[in-house]
């Protein structure tokens, strides 16, 4: 008998790479979770070509086309419930999110963000963190909050940021443990090894440091 999984949804803008590494991650047996749907606020999002090819529903909610984003979020949460969902992933997805929202999913809304939070937070993290000259970058994934990429810390991974570097390049590099960092970090959350208690993360004692932490493999030792 196959265990229950828990119902994702996850909201996208863009590329939706880091969709297709919940994708792929879900479509393994052992895999905690499943992708029950699809939001864009973006129409023309390659992240919606994804979700259809991989046959999950996909939803396009274009925020512009409503009146306040007290109405934006309602049709977003009224599109989550329909699809049964009990997590929202945010992966690229470029709104934030109201208190109001985040209440309706208290303790199941995640964000993936480029750079070692809470360092480097907004839009342009690669670049900024190049700009401060930093020599690790790397990835995080947080509980969200109502703040722009402020929510408690559950898993980070490191990179290191080579000489020569450009936006491109650290992005790519960064990009890369991003789709390494999510599905363990969905797995941390939606198995309870890492739980959100008021404005913190309690990580239980199963949660492993190789599970919190990566280092991306050219990272120096
Ligand atoms: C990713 O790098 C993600 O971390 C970033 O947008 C990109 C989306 O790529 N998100 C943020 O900056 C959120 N603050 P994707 O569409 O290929 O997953």
């Amino acid at each position: 008998m196959s265990a229950v999984r828990a119902r994702l949804g996850v909201l996208v803008s863009g590329s939706g790479s880091n969709l297709q590494a919940l994708l792929d991650a879900c479509a393994r047996e052992d895999f905690p979770a499943e992708v029950a749907c699809v939001v864009s606020n973006v129409p023309t999002a390659f992240a919606l070509e994804r979700a259809r090819k991989a046959g999950v529903p996909a939803v396009v909610l274009e925020h512009k086309a409503f009146a306040s984003r007290a109405d934006f979020e309602r049709a977003l949460g009224e599109a989550l419930r329909r699809a049964g969902v009990e997590w929202v992933c945010l992966a690229g997805f470029m709104r934030l999110l109201s208190a109001d929202f985040l209440a309706g999913f208290s303790g199941r809304v995640l964000n993936i963000h480029p750079a070692l939070l809470p360092a480097f937070p907004g839009l342009h993290a690669q670049r900024q963190a190049l700009e401060r000259g930093v020599k690790i970058a790397g990835c995080t994934v947080h509980f969200v909050d109502a703040g722009t990429d402020t929510g408690p810390i559950i898993a980070q991974a490191a990179v290191p940021v080579l000489p020569g570097d450009d936006e491109a390049s650290l992005s790519a590099r960064i990009l890369a443990e991003e789709h390494r960092l999510y599905p363990l970090a969905v797995r941390l959350a939606v198995t309870g090894k890492v739980t959100l208690e008021g404005a913190r993360t309690r990580v239980d004692a199963r949660a492993t440091v190789g599970e919190l932490s990566l280092r991306s493999p050219g990272a120096p030792p």
